[in-house]
């Protein structure tokens, strides 16, 4: 580790990582979840603590070890405990990077018992809207130091643009989705967007993407809470 690995601005500052999918249940065998390996959201905890942070993961349901030097690992399943979970862990936080891909809906009811086939007919599924963690917590009078994902297949600065300034973030890392790209892989290439620069991030493994994010959030969180 190099010893000016982000300026120690994050020394000792608490950092709250989501990474991961969610699962929304849908009966007791089958659920609606997403491709996220939550492997990105995973290396930014690393990134946080190899600068000094103490870092709690809320961690979605994922096949992953635990990164060395974490604080504290919070597992979840669904959007709604994704949500209690890291709205208690940032409540003190310097820091909330919320690098999990969280799903948008839930089923209005979970079914006690597996459903059975009606043979022949159509299933319609009620979906209800999750709450937005991000939005949430922007919407608190005194909130973290906000960082978002956006992963998109299309129109990537322009929607990321837009979840930047609607969710309120200071913050935003966007990537273009498809074509052997993000999720589920090891590489990814990211664009950071904040409210007056951007920066490029070029295709690279995710542990030196993560080390890179955390190097510009310290040197944004310092320009901005410093
Ligand atoms: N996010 C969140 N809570 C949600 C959904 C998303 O906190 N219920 C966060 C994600 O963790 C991510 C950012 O918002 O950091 C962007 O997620 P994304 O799914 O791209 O944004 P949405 O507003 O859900 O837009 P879309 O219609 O593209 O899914
Ligand atoms: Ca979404």
């Amino acid at each position: 580790i190099v010893a000016s690995f982000g300026d120690r601005v994050l020394h000792g500052k608490k950092v709250v990582v989501s990474a991961g999918p969610t699962y929304e249940d849908i009966d007791p065998v089958r659920f609606i979840g997403n491709r996220s390996s939550g492997r990105m959201g995973f290396a930014v905890a690393e990134a946080a603590a190899q600068a000094g942070a103490q870092v709690t993961l809320v961690a979605g349901p994922v096949g992953l070890a635990s990164p060395p030097n974490i604080a504290k690992r919070i597992d979840v399943r669904s959007a709604a405990q994704m949500h209690a979970a890291v709205t208690e862990a940032a409540a003190d936080a310097d820091i909330y990077i919320g690098a999990a891909a969280v799903g948008d809906y839930r089923p209005n009811t979970i079914a006690a018992h597996k459903l059975k086939k009606q043979a022949g007919a159509e299933l319609t599924l009620q979906l209800a809207e999750n709450p937005d963690i991000l939005a949430s917590l922007s919407a608190q009078r005194a909130h973290p130091f906000l960082v978002g994902f956006a992963a998109e297949t299309q129109n990537v600065e322009s929607y990321a643009r837009d979840k930047l300034q609607r969710k309120g973030l200071d913050m935003i890392a966007a990537n273009q989705v498809g074509d052997g790209m993000g999720f589920e892989t090891a590489d990814n290439a990211i664009t950071l967007y904040w409210v007056d620069g951007s920066a490029e991030l070029p295709r690279a493994d995710k542990a030196i993407l993560a080390r890179q994010l955390i190097e510009h959030i310290a040197s944004r969180y310092k320009a901005v809470r410093g």
